[in-house]
């Protein structure tokens, strides 16, 4: 972590980081009754942002929390975030709850939704893992069924991304009634014969901000692309299986349950999809140069 000073923005204000409170009975808190987003920023410029602010926008409907801010606040809040530390690139993380209530499953009424958000340094991938890959266990997807909202309520994905590093790995590939749904933090891409598969994107998956992403990189490196269910052992006999996420762009795993996955170390479409991603990112901080 940078020692630059965090200032993060609470409810209107922008302050030091130590000095954001947040009252205990936050719905936050006690019931995990909100949502948030992380986007990635590169040379000071979010990216993919209108992408990020939909997803915001579509998961505080699901959860019928009205917007507190119009589509130029959320705009305003970021780019100040971003303008207030000094790193070229960073992830932001917006976190909007129901607010502040006796507790109370039911919504309270008239209550002010809490809005937070922080910034923090975003370092490159580590080219180990470029490199070699990463490795994955397979699991049984446990969550609930609105895995589509980028919900604070966390547990199912937390206790999964524990089991994968219990497990010596760094990510889960999880299994819903024997099929691919994601990871843990993170969606999954199976190459098969030279095509680029991907779950349908349904409430059973978050829609990543990288999963429309990387099928247009794929659609213009020519690489054939399908959603569509994919089976257990389709996965197990994947030619290469990949993760992609805000934090970690696209990844290849490696080993899956200790085992080689494909040839065992990163593939062509991997590399093409990484190259592609690099170059989206460069016109990102293009973008922002010629501004
Ligand atoms: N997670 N699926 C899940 C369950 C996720 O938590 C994430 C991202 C993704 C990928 O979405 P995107 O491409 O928009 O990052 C898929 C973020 C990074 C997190 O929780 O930190």
């Amino acid at each position: 972590m940078s020692d630059a000073p965090s200032i993060v923005y609470l409810n209107g204000e922008f302050l030091p980081i130590e000095e954001a409170r947040v009252p205990v009975l936050d719905r936050g808190f006690i019931f995990g009754d909100g949502i948030y987003e992380v986007v990635p920023v590169y040379g000071g410029m979010p990216f993919r942002w209108e992408q990020h602010h939909a997803r915001l926008v579509r998961s505080l409907g699901r959860i019928r929390i009205d917007d507190p801010l119009d589509p130029e606040g959320w705009r305003t809040l970021v780019h100040t975030l971003v303008a207030r530390h000094p790193w070229p690139d960073q992830f932001v993380y917006l976190q909007v709850t129901r607010g502040v209530a006796r507790r109370d499953h039911a919504f309270p009424q008239g209550v002010r939704p809490t809005v937070f958000g922080m910034s923090s340094p975003l370092p490159p991938v580590p080219l180990a893992l470029l490199e070699h890959g990463v490795a994955a266990i397979t699991l049984a997807d446990e969550r609930w069924l609105h895995c589509d909202i980028k919900s604070t309520s966390l547990l199912g994905n937390v206790l999964a991304r524990q089991a994968a590093v219990d497990a010596g790995a760094v990510e889960c590939v999880m299994f819903r009634d024997g099929f691919l749904t994601e990871g843990s933090s993170s969606n999954l891409w199976v190459v098969r014969g030279g095509w680029l598969l991907a779950p349908p994107p349904d409430r059973l998956i978050l829609q990543g901000i990288r999963y429309g992403l990387l099928e247009s990189l794929a659609q213009g490196e020519g690489i054939p692309f399908e959603q569509r269910p994919v089976g257990r052992a389709e996965v197990e006999g994947a030619d290469e299986l990949l993760l992609s996420s805000a934090t970690r762009e696209v990844l290849p795993i490696t080993r899956l349950d200790g085992r080689p996955v494909g040839a065992g170390v990163p593939g062509p479409v991997f590399r093409r999809l990484h190259a592609a991603y690099q170059r989206a990112k460069a016109g990102n901080r293009a973008g922002h140069a010629a501004r």
